[in-house]
């Protein structure tokens, strides 16, 4: 009872502090019942390292007051959760409650519109708002809470049934990403146990004998199958997505970590792999004095062109950005700028790839050229600190208050679930630091220091030509 007890304790201290907070800063903590904006994103976000505890605790509650068997059989069926968000988005349905207000709509009116059949879409619904995505206002009506707002696009349902390649345009890519967790990502973790226990793939670190080589039968990698002209809608998909994972706190992604302020005028960053330009975009708007390049794939850069040239066409015109084809495992044509930045690139390649991405990196870069690697950082989930690297500069961080797991962001980072992601999509993985740290100096970077911020954002880890 003591551990149940200290846990409430840290939730009900833990709420009275973001309150008291609140207050003196005349910030409205949003609710479900809020709207979906930045304005309360950013509210939220403020608080983030405040309300990981809380989470956590609330997390450790649930599963010390269930009983195992069905606390393992509510998790084992969560996939039905995934594909139901995805079932909601890929009709349209928060679009179709956005434009049919607070007051919400019925389900057969809803079905009507994206042709579903209304007694399953209801279920799915159901089950949804069971887990506070979506409202039931009243029996078979529905309609948007907060959660499910983040899911609107914006764009009208009917235009995005008729063009499904531009039903993201414009929008936060979370019901891209909602899509591609509950259709994509989920069939890679329903062959994961094939690929991990057949002594074929069981121990390859193969980016092409992961998982979804069994789910779409190839035998090429992800990003390559994802190039192939009859994957247009995907990669399309992919590309919105990334940018669902810093939009509802841009200006942290962009302000938070790295000194960014400090780099000189003119400072050329080479954003590698950078995709659309989705971190870039958000460094553009707070940092006009840097020079950016964003490197990819010729069909990402081809997606990125529309991307910039309608979000943000001064800074094409003006050649603040430049957007450039480069294929990160030639050599590296971009020689010794300011920073070499590399976000979600390294989690996607076994380490022999990577090594190979930052040598080209290391035989380009100039002597004060930095290396810039925007990933999350693995960490123990045990209490004994041995041979961890907190002698590094900004890699130690303060531990959670027992009974708590250690680090109290263990459920609010992504980078455990995105550990097990990048085993199915490319044999790959996430990292600790001291992983990193070796891998590394292989490619002739030294770990300089780590730039912490809030989960779920990635971490910074800084390094300098060894
Ligand atoms: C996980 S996404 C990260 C995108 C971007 N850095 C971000 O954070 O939004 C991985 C990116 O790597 C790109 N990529 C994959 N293989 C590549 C290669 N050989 N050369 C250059 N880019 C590649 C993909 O097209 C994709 O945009």
């Amino acid at each position: 009872m003591s551990t149940l007890i200290a846990l409430s304790d840290i939730i009900s201290s833990g709420i009275e502090k973001i309150a008291a907070r609140c207050a003196a800063s005349g910030d409205a903590y949003p609710t479900l019942d809020d709207p979906y904006t930045l304005a309360n994103n950013s509210v939220q976000s403020r608080y983030a390292s405040d309300a990981a505890p809380i989470i956590a605790a609330a997390y450790q509650l649930i599963a010390t007051l269930s009983n195992p068997d069905p606390y393992l059989f509510t998790w084992g069926l969560v996939s039905f959760f995934n594909a139901s968000v995805a079932v909601a988005s890929e009709g349209c349905v928060p679009d179709i409650l956005r434009e049919a207000g607070p007051k919400g709509l019925h389900v057969d009116s809803i079905a009507a519109k994206n042709k579903m059949d209304p007694g399953k879409l209801g279920r799915i619904l159901r089950l949804l708002a069971s887990r506070h995505v979506f409202t039931e206002v009243s029996p078979d009506v529905f309609c948007n809470n907060r959660i499910s707002k983040a899911l609107c696009t914006g764009n009208s349902p009917t235009v995005m049934m008729e063009k499904p390649l531009e039903r993201w345009n414009g929008s936060n890519g979370t019901s891209a990403m909602a899509e591609w967790c509950g259709i994509d990502a989920l069939k890679m973790a329903a062959f994961l146990v094939d690929n991990v226990t057949d002594p074929e793939t069981a121990h390859s670190q193969e980016p092409n004998k992961a998982s979804v080589q069994r789910v779409f039968n190839t035998d090429i990698d992800f990003h390559s199958w994802q190039q192939k002209p009859e994957n247009a809608y995907r990669r399309n998909r992919f590309q919105h997505m990334m940018r669902s994972l810093t939009y509802y706190s841009s200006e942290d992604a962009s302000s938070g970590g790295v000194e960014w302020a400090s780099l000189p005028p003119k400072s050329i960053v080479v954003d590698v792999g950078g995709g659309i330009g989705t971190l870039t975009m958000d460094l553009v708007a707070q940092h006009q004095h840097i020079n950016y390049v964003v490197q990819d794939l010729p069909s990402a850069i081809a997606q990125a062109r529309t991307y910039w040239s309608t979000t943000n066409p001064d800074a094409l015109r003006n050649g603040q950005v430049h957007l450039r084809e480069h294929d990160f495992f030639a050599p590296q044509p971009l020689t010794n700028p300011s920073v070499y930045m590399l976000r979600y690139i390294m989690h996607n390649w076994p380490d022999a790839y990577c090594i190979k991405i930052l040598s080209h990196l290391r035989d380009a870069a100039g002597p004060s050229t930095q290396l810039f690697v925007l990933d999350h950082i693995l960490d123990y989930l045990s209490r004994d600190t041995t041979g961890l690297n907190d002698d590094i500069p900004g890699a130690a961080r303060p531990m959670a208050p027992e009974p708590l797991l250690p680090y109290p962001d263990s459920v609010t980072e992504y980078g455990y679930l995105m550990d097990i992601l990048m085993m199915g999509e490319l044999n790959s993985q996430e990292r600790t630091l001291k992983h990193f740290e070796t891998m590394f100096r292989k490619a002739g970077w030294k770990l300089e220091r780590v730039c912490r911020f809030p989960a779920p954002h990635p971490q910074q880890l800084i390094c300098s030509p060894l």
